[in-house]
């Protein structure tokens, strides 16, 4: 914990409020302030009641749960522990014999914009397919699994599979580099490997397998004895012998019909990981039972979702909100859904815009960052902008993954929205497994910037660094008091850690740390969330730890003798990276300097992924430390900003290096 939010942060005022239309409120899920407060208070005061009859009649059971919440040995709580249920049967069997079942449950839409669509049962024979192929691969129930693949048809099957048989999966996403795969292949304990020959995104075609095997090469993944080619381009790739498959060949000779293997609900559905605040990625453990009912009631509560829906989040399968909002809970509540492949700004930047028109989406959910690089290219290029597109068919419009600022809010609500959607500032994490605090399109007035009120069951608060709650207005620390269905299990491998860093002692052991700021706003209570409180950036809304990157930076030992990296805000893509290095030579300069910053980007590129690649490296003889030898992050973030320093430098050992490190290349 490095302390709370500035207080310039915590006084601003946001006065807009956009109150639901009534139409959107009469035949929402969630209708009106008071039905939402009713909900909030039933969960309140009954927890367990609450999450009983919702996991009953939200969940098919193939052994009903008699203990809804098993809080002794805190912070590792259980859910519905003793009962039984298979996650691809509550997203597939269940639309079985319904109408669902010729529904269309994924739209499917190419890099090149080819249209796919198949409907529930033709998925659940898709998936059973699939799941016989990890079978006769030697996959067992509890096995992990990797998922390293394109955001296909094909990769959502793969996931579903996985939960079919009782195996863990733990996707990649597909531009983390050689040497995180096989980090996560190692830690998470991998059998096999789904992968496919490549990936087209913006019509480029990108290696996927290659990746694979340089990741194989480096060591350390010999419990790895299967690997699963999904051949999405025509383009040969190198096939180990006896290890590594083309999956239309393997699926050809298995049937469609595979029984799913029935698990506790405490099951671990999967490890997906995350960036924290030390150099070493978190595996987060999701639970099958609390995480799929989350996933359902969070369709209903916060999207509202109808039968006639058309549902699209643009998130990759490769992050929490890929697994959420496209490969589990869309599934379970049984809606239709549209899957892209590509990039938004592919062939042109009203892509989005055009899709929704296509395919008539009614519900769509998006970053920020895509917002505001919409905004920009939009702003210079009429041809893209959403007015070009009949969008007449948007109901509702969610956010996700960081801050909104009021501004792209305001665009997003005018040019997108038509000033008739509401839209959902969903807040959540890797962690929470779904929505925490988000508004509800059929009940909350709107303030942009806010992610406004918790969900029933979410006792969120703000608190200072003892745990003592803060009075709204003032900025603090978000944390949420009672355990829920969906949080996070332990970390893979590291249950110390988990207790470390999500129940801290100085919090009292049983309040889960969400590791941002936030305040609640005077009138109204509504939460905003200021930023990280931990060494976590936000970068185009992906996670990345600082240390991870500093870890990358010196690990490349030839050149670097030390480095720090630091956020600092951007227009476009809500943080960018900023690292400051010493090399073991002397400081570079002018062409030398811009020459070795490429080299130390494209290494931090095959450490980690072209995602992680500082946007802007700076070199000093030395870096700002205190007499004890501590890096001052906080006066380099200063500097990255370009502003003065004005904070006290009289501990620091060498002052001098602050004008330096001052100076941009
Ligand atoms: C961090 C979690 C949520 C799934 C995708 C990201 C930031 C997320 C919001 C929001 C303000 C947000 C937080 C959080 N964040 N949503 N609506 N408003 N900040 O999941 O990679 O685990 O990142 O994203 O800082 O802690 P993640």
């Amino acid at each position: 914990m490095s302390g709370s939010q500035s207080s310039i942060e915590s006084t601003l005022v946001e006065n807009r409020v956009f109150e639901p239309a009534a139409e959107m409120a009469a035949g929402a899920a969630v209708s009106g302030m008071a039905a939402y407060e009713a909900l909030y208070k039933e969960a309140e005061t009954d927890l367990e009641g609450f999450w009983r009859k919702r996991a009953k009649e939200n969940l098919v059971w193939s052994k009903p749960f008699t203990r809804v919440l098993d809080e002794s040995n805190a912070p590792f709580y259980k859910w519905f522990d003793d009962g039984e249920l298979n996650a691809s049967a509550n997203c597939l069997d269940r639309h079985m014999g319904t109408p669902t079942e010729n529904k269309t449950a994924i739209i499917f839409e190419s890099d090149d914009g080819q249209v796919t669509k198949v409907t529930y049962k033709e998925l659940l024979s898709r998936v059973a397919r699939f799941a016989n192929v990890l079978k006769t691969q030697g996959v067992k129930r509890g096995d992990r699994v990797i998922i390293y693949m394109p955001m296909t048809i094909e990769g959502v099957v793969a996931m579903q599979a996985c939960a079919r048989i009782g195996a863990t999966h733990s996707v990649v996403f597909g531009g983390f580099s050689a040497k995180a795969l096989q980090e996560r292949i190692i830690d998470v304990g991998a059998v096999a490997v789904l992968t496919a020959n490549y990936q087209m995104r913006g019509g480029k075609e990108l290696p996927l397998k290659s990746i694979v095997d340089e990741a194989m090469a480096m060591g350390g993944c010999e419990a790895v004895t299967s690997i699963v080619v999904y051949q999405r381009t025509p383009t040969d790739v190198n096939m180990v012998a006896g290890r590594d498959h083309f999956m239309d060949a393997l699926l050809a000779s298995e049937s469609d019909v595979c029984p799913p293997e029935m698990v506790d609900a405490e099951h671990p559905l999967f490890v997906l990981y995350t960036s924290g605040s030390t150099g070493k990625p978190k595996g987060v453990q999701h639970a099958t039972g609390g995480y799929l009912l989350w996933a359902r009631m969070t369709m209903n509560w916060t999207f509202d979702l109808k039968d006639n829906d058309v549902f699209w989040c643009t998130a990759d399968i490769g992050w929490i909100t890929g697994h959420t909002y496209v490969a589990y809970g869309p599934l379970a509540a049984g809606a239709t859904q549209i899957v892209f492949e590509g990039v938004p700004t592919f062939p042109n930047a009203g892509r989005f815009w055009q899709m929704i028109d296509r395919h008539k989406c009614t519900i769509f959910y998006t970053a920020p960052t895509a917002i505001r690089s919409l905004i920009k290219a939009a702003e210079s290029d009429a041809a893209v902008h959403p007015k070009q597109s009949d969008l007449s068919s948007l109901r509702i419009l969610g956010s996700v993954g960081e801050p909104i600022n009021p501004e792209a809010w305001m665009w997003y609500h005018r040019h997108v929205g038509g000033e008739r959607c509401p839209i959902v500032d969903t807040f959540w994490q890797t962690e929470t497994g779904g929505h925490v605090i988000t508004p509800l399109p059929g009940a909350t007035p709107l303030v942009p910037g806010s992610c406004t009120l918790p969900l029933p069951g979410i006792m969120a608060s703000i608190v200072d660094e003892s745990g003592q709650d803060m009075p709204n207005g003032d900025g603090g620390i978000l944390v949420i008091k009672r355990p829920w269905p969906s949080m996070i299990r332990t970390i893979w491998g590291d249950p110390e850690r988990f207790k470390k860093s999500y129940f801290p002692d100085e919090l009292g052991g049983t309040m889960y740390l969400a590791g941002d700021g936030a305040v609640r706003s005077k009138d109204r209570g509504y939460f905003r969330i200021t930023g990280r409180i931990d060494d976590v950036l936000n970068v185009s809304g992906h996670r990345m730890g600082t240390m991870e990157i500093e870890s990358a930076l010196v690990a490349k030992t030839d050149l670097v003798a030390e480095a720090a990296v630091v956020g600092r805000p951007d227009d476009v893509t809500g943080e960018a990276i900023v690292a400051f290095v010493v090399l073991k030579g002397a400081r570079p300069e002018g062409d030398e300097a811009k020459r070795i910053a490429k080299v130390l980007r494209d290494w931090v590129g095959t450490e980690i992924g072209p995602i992680a690649k500082p946007k802007e490296v700076r070199f000093g003889d030395n870096l700002p430390k205190t007499r004890s030898g501590k890096i001052m992050r906080r006066l380099l973030r200063t500097l990255a900003q370009g502003e003065t320093i004005t904070q006290d430098t009289s501990t620091l050992e060498n002052p001098a290096i602050l004008e330096q490190l001052a100076k941009a290349l």
